[in-house]
């Protein structure tokens, strides 16, 4: 199963996967391929330090959509690497219609929430300051519907009293960096 990772950030999701890809534990998904919509995303270090093409790809022209000649760009490049499965890691853009029916069926997202609780943007600060005592992260396909695709598995993260910010946000990126890999690995074998 070839796989294209998709980020904007520090790509610590990205390198769990290539992690796992290193131990064996991907099944027989290989990660082809990293782009990142920011030239100075940390997630493009990943690329020499597994030996995987990592680049940069401009979404011009639109701040926080996939839409346009942006859009066409990276149709285009994904396309070019035949990829059986698009993962976005971190991939801070709203992605539209005609990317997902280039890719139907193959684009799945993670989120740091419980969805459908606390879609958008920062999905651990909004759990935070709405005081739930759970919440944690899922993977989704990715449909029109910007955090509202069909759920493929989630992970749950209690929030003690003791929690801040910034430790709540270490907690939901190690159960991440768990869950990521383990769903791909599924879908890898279901695929085969
Ligand atoms: C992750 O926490 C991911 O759930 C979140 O961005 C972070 C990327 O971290 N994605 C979203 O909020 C998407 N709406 P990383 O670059 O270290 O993998």
């Amino acid at each position: 199963m070839r796989v294209v990772i998709l980020g904007s950030g520090r790509g610590s999701n990205a390198e769990a996967i290539l992690l796992a890809q290193q131990a064996g534990k991907l099944g027989s998904a290989q990660v082809v391929q990293i782009f990142a919509d920011k030239p100075d995303a940390g997630i493009l270090t990943l690329g020499p330090r597994f030996g995987v093409p990592a680049t940069f790809l401009d979404p011009a022209p639109f701040k926080t959509k996939l839409d346009g000649a942006g859009e066409e760009h990276y149709i285009a490049a994904i396309t070019a690497c035949q990829p059986d499965l698009i993962v976005l890691a971190g991939f801070m853009r709203v992605i539209k219609p005609r990317f997902l029916e280039a890719f139907a069926g193959k684009v799945i997202n993670l989120h740091p929430s419980l969805l459908p609780s606390f879609p958008g943007l920062d999905g651990i600060g909004q759990a935070f300051r709405r005081g739930v005592k759970y919440t944690g992260c899922t993977v989704h396909e990715v449909t029109a519907e910007i955090d509202g695709g069909p759920i493929l598995d989630q992970a749950a993260v209690r929030i003690e009293e003791s929690d801040t910010l910034e430790s709540l946000a270490a907690k939901v990126h190690a159960a991440e960096h768990a869950l990521l890999p383990a769903v791909i690995a599924r879908l890898s074998e279901k695929s085969r």
